[in-house]
């Protein structure tokens, strides 16, 4: 019995994952390991569709590449390699760009909401064909489910409309991908400003926990972060956005529901909830970035086994897109 294949993908655009990044996408990555067979990339050519810094770039998808590997992903188990690395990824790419309408994709809200920020002139051809090469990631591996965030239902949505146009046009050719947004896991909040998702393009600093972080900016940054003067220890998201965030976090990663939180901290005050929490996350996160360093200070180990998870890509990469130029007429190269 073959395992469902599970596609995801995660941008190199940031010196460190935030606790969001976390809890929202790379601890459910390593729990599919055990029941999926599991491909994540980090997709590089998706970050430069706003610009990038080549050497930190270049720098950024190693620390990308080496908190995965330090969360947990197992490399005999996962498939972990850089989007770049596997060549047909652009190539699928523009096959489907050729099948998508250009209204299709100008309805794409991500692009919108990106392109909106720096004016349409900023905005490249790059940004607006990003969902196009999300499918092509996709449809390269036969992914059965793909785990994202709810703000990536639209892409799959286009995935799935491309895939299914692909194969009533040309024949069965690909898998239609499942609808995964993962289960349960709640958006977790800016610690300045609760409302609003904790995001490296819209936080402040102080509203973000990073993955790497050290262990005093870290209390220090909880302790600060934005509550309300009740002082009651209470879910309630519309009346306490901030003091449910932290309650969030916290059931996240003690593994202890919200309800028992509540009932632990009855009337001990916002101060001990902080404090305790600050530790939890610091031994959550501690050894992470112990691993991380660790996979940094050994650059040829750490690439090395990018090379083999982009090698175990290619091969299943290659023959989907020898499938594809064989169904769109493309005379094979003699
Ligand atoms: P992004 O860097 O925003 O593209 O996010 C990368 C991954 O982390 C996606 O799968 C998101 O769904 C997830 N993610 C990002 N921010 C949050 C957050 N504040 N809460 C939960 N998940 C998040
Ligand atoms: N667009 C996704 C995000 O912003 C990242 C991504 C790129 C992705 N390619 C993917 C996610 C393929 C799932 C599958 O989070």
């Amino acid at each position: 019995m073959s395992r469902p294949r599970v596609l995801s993908g995660i941008q190199p655009t940031a010196d460190s994952f935030h606790i969001g990044n976390y809890l929202g996408a790379l601890r459910q990555w390593v729990a599919l390991q055990e029941t999926h067979d599991t491909f994540y990339c980090v997709v590089d050519l998706h970050a430069i569709t706003l610009p990038q810094e080549p050497a930190e770039l270049r720098a950024r998808t190693r620390v990308a590449a080496a908190q995965l590997f330090a969360a947990g992903l197992d490399p005999d188990s996962s498939t972990v390699f850089v989007q770049s690395h596997v060549p047909e990824h652009p190539a699928l790419e523009w096959v489907l760009a050729c099948i998508t309408g250009f209204g299709e994709a100008s309805r794409m809200i991500q692009f919108k909401d990106k392109s909106a920020k720096g004016g349409a002139d900023a905005a490249s051809v790059g940004l607006f064909t990003y969902p196009i090469l999300q499918a092509a990631d996709i449809l390269l591996y036969d992914a059965d489910q793909v785990p994202v965030g709810e703000d990536q239902r639209q892409h799959l949505e286009l995935t799935r409309d491309l895939a299914q146009r692909f194969n009533y046009r040309f024949g069965p050719t690909f898998v239609v991908p499942g609808p995964y947004i993962l289960p349960g896991v709640a958006k977790i909040g800016d610690l300045q400003d609760p409302t609003i998702k904790m995001s490296k393009s819209a936080s402040s600093p102080q509203g973000i926990i990073d993955i790497l972080e050290d262990p005093d900016s870290i209390r220090r940054k909880i302790m600060r972060a934005v509550t309300d003067t009740d002082g009651e220890v209470r879910a309630d998201e519309a009346a306490k956005p901030g003091v449910t965030n932290l309650l969030r976090i916290y059931a996240a990663l003690a593994g202890e529901p919200v309800p028992s939180l509540e009932r632990q901290y009855a009337g001990a005050g916002y101060g001990k909830l902080k404090k305790d929490l600050a530790e939890v996350v610091v031994d959550a996160f501690g050894p992470i970035r112990e691993r991380t360093e660790k996979l940094l200070a050994n650059e040829s180990e750490l690439d090395r086994l990018l090379a083999a998870g982009a090698e175990k890509a290619h091969r299943i990469a290659a023959a989907t897109m020898a499938r594809v130029r064989d169904r769109m007429g493309f005379l094979p190269p003699a």
